[in-house]
């Protein structure tokens, strides 16, 4: 979205500082059909590299949609403590509280108060990383508040074909398909990047700004 410095929130102001060093008033008018509603957008780098293929993808999906006036926050989840789903059931019993006191319960906040969540990870053995996995699973204690998602998907892998990326795009579907409203909105694929950092030399680089900058 182009960015003219008028969002939802600046309606509120007084009409003397609407007017007031702003678009004149036909640009306001013509932009108006354009306005949108701040997003909070929730990323999730699922990698274990920091700074790495996916984690690059992550920081450009970033700056695209802060660019277009976004709450964005991103959360490397690798380096955050959760443990891997033990099945016990407390939560179902507790209220949704996991037995677990870990980093989980922040960003599962989160991405139940988030309205974009974008998953991001590399492909491991056809499959998305256990970083990812694990906070996925989490979810499982409050996982139908977890609704009305717009939802982003970025894989990186070092195989060139698109095709060795299916798998591990079934897995966030997957789990998109138990999230009550969820909606698919792109997809991003960094293929045949192996190094950490040769995806900077890639289109997806680009992909990654525009799809986070029209979020
Ligand atoms: C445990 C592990 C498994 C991997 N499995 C695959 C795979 O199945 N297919 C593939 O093309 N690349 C595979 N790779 C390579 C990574 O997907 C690739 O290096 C990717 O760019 C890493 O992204 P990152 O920098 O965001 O961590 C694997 C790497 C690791 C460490």
């Amino acid at each position: 979205m182009t960015t003219l410095p008028i969002r939802a929130t600046m309606l509120t102001k007084p009409k003397a500082q609407l007017t007031n060093g702003l678009p004149s008033l036909a640009t306001t008018i013509k932009k108006q059909g354009e306005f949108e509603t701040m997003k909070n957008v929730l990323i999730l780098s699922g990698s274990p590299r920091k700074g790495g293929n996916s984690d690059l993808l992550c920081d450009e999906f970033m700056r695209g949609a802060k660019e277009s006036g976004n709450n964005v926050t991103k959360i490397n989840v690798a380096s955050k403590k959760i443990a891997p789903c033990h099945a016990c059931y407390f939560c179902g019993e507790h209220g949704g509280e996991c037995v677990y006191k870990d980093d989980m319960a922040e960003i599962l906040q989160a991405m139940i108060d988030a309205d974009v969540l974008v998953l991001a990870s590399p492909v491991y053995f056809y499959s998305i990383d256990a970083q990812l996995k694990a906070v996925i699973d989490r979810t499982v204690a409050r996982w139908l508040e977890v609704k009305n998602k717009e939802f982003y998907y970025i894989m990186t892998a070092a195989d060139e074909d698109k095709s060795s990326m299916d798998t591990t795009l079934a897995c966030f579907r997957g789990y998109a398909d138990c999230v009550n409203g969820a909606k698919e909105m792109g997809v991003i694929y960094g293929t045949g990047v192996y190094e950490k950092g040769k995806v900077l030399n890639t289109p997806a680089m680009a992909e990654a700004y525009e799809m986070g900058k029209n979020v």
